[in-house]
């Protein structure tokens, strides 16, 4: 009756990285402040928040000392000129995956190409991308968005379009709205610019819950990727989404058998750790013999953190 934690679960590269460069600012003294919360993650937020690290919600909010943390989801490029002009330092942990994305917006923008972005219009990656275009932006988060955007905007038609994604958006998703694109723009160019990581994760965690009972899906209610993860495996198997391991006992997993975890880009591994511990405990407590080895998996689930 094994516990099986997803290899995919928990922090990215790009989520990985701007940690990381809290951490060294912190190391080297620098008194830190982040643009927004470094990642969707509560619990993190809070333990950076103990060691000193301030979260302004925009440039003019943060301390006049302070370096000022771009997080992973990247900004406008206005933004960078208002840090200038502040005359803050600062340490930009855009996730190179985004950047990629700005630089393709703001080349063909510059050209005269009108930009179709897949994406939430709320997420801040796609406000970031947005604000890097040089031209028309539209964003649509569902093939019938696009298709109202082509019979509102008829004089796309005649323009060269160019099509991105919002780096977590859904793969299947991204595909009808390919589909329909290229029926309705002919000077299209498509760039799919979803994060393969993301990608991985949520083929895993398909194939996870299609042999379990069970899947906990763990991270931050307010992260999309989390949410995510959490519509696709509970369309396949129970699912419950928790934050914190604490909140596992709050149900009754009586006749679950076989258990997946997986988690979001921004979950910590302690998180991951400690929501093992617990569901064992809480398996043990059932009188269900359970013979997962929690080293070997806490190693596991470290190794997939740390390689991205
Ligand atoms: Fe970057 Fe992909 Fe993570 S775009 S922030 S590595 S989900």
């Amino acid at each position: 009756m094994p516990i099986t934690v997803a290899q995919t679960a928990g922090f990215c590269f790009g989520v990985k990285r701007a940690v990381d460069m809290v951490y060294e600012a912190l190391d080297a003294g620098k008194q830190v402040c982040t643009l927004g919360p470094i990642i969707h993650n509560p619990q993190m937020v809070e333990e950076l928040s103990q060691k000193g690290v301030r979260i302004a919600g925009r440039v003019e909010d943060a301390p006049r000392d302070a370096t000022l943390i771009i997080r992973s989801h990247g900004v406008a490029g206005e933004v960078y000129e208002q840090i200038e002009k502040a005359g803050l330092g600062m340490a930009d942990a855009t996730c190179p995956f985004v950047a990629k994305i700005h630089q393709i917006v703001a080349e063909h923008s510059k050209e005269g190409a009108v930009i179709l972005v897949a994406g939430d219009p709320e997420h801040p990656e796609v406000q970031g991308i947005c604000g890097h275009c040089r031209g028309p932006v539209y964003v649509f988060k569902t093939p019938e968005k696009l298709q109202e955007i082509a019979e509102n905007v008829p004089e796309l038609c005649e323009k060269p379009v160019i099509l991105v994604s919002q780096t977590t958006f859904n793969k299947k998703v991204w595909e009808k709205s390919v589909e329909m694109a290229k029926k309705v723009y002919t000077n299209l160019k498509i760039f799919d610019t979803i994060c393969s990581a993301t990608a991985r994760r949520q083929e895993e965690a398909v194939s996870l819950a299609e042999k379990s009972d069970l899947m906990i899906v763990v991270g931050g209610r307010h992260s999309s990727n989390t949410l995510k993860l959490f519509d696709i495996c509970s369309s396949i198997c129970d699912t419950v989404l928790i934050e914190t391991a604490k909140e596992l006992y709050a149900y009754d997993f009586g006749g679950k058998i076989k258990v997946g975890v997986t988690a979001g880009a921004s979950t910590p591994a302690f998180i991951i750790k400690e929501v093992q511990l617990t569901m064992s405990e809480i398996l043990n407590n059932n009188n269900i013999e359970e013979d997962v080895n929690f080293e070997e998996a806490l190693e596991q689930s470290l190794k997939s953190t740390y390689n991205g």
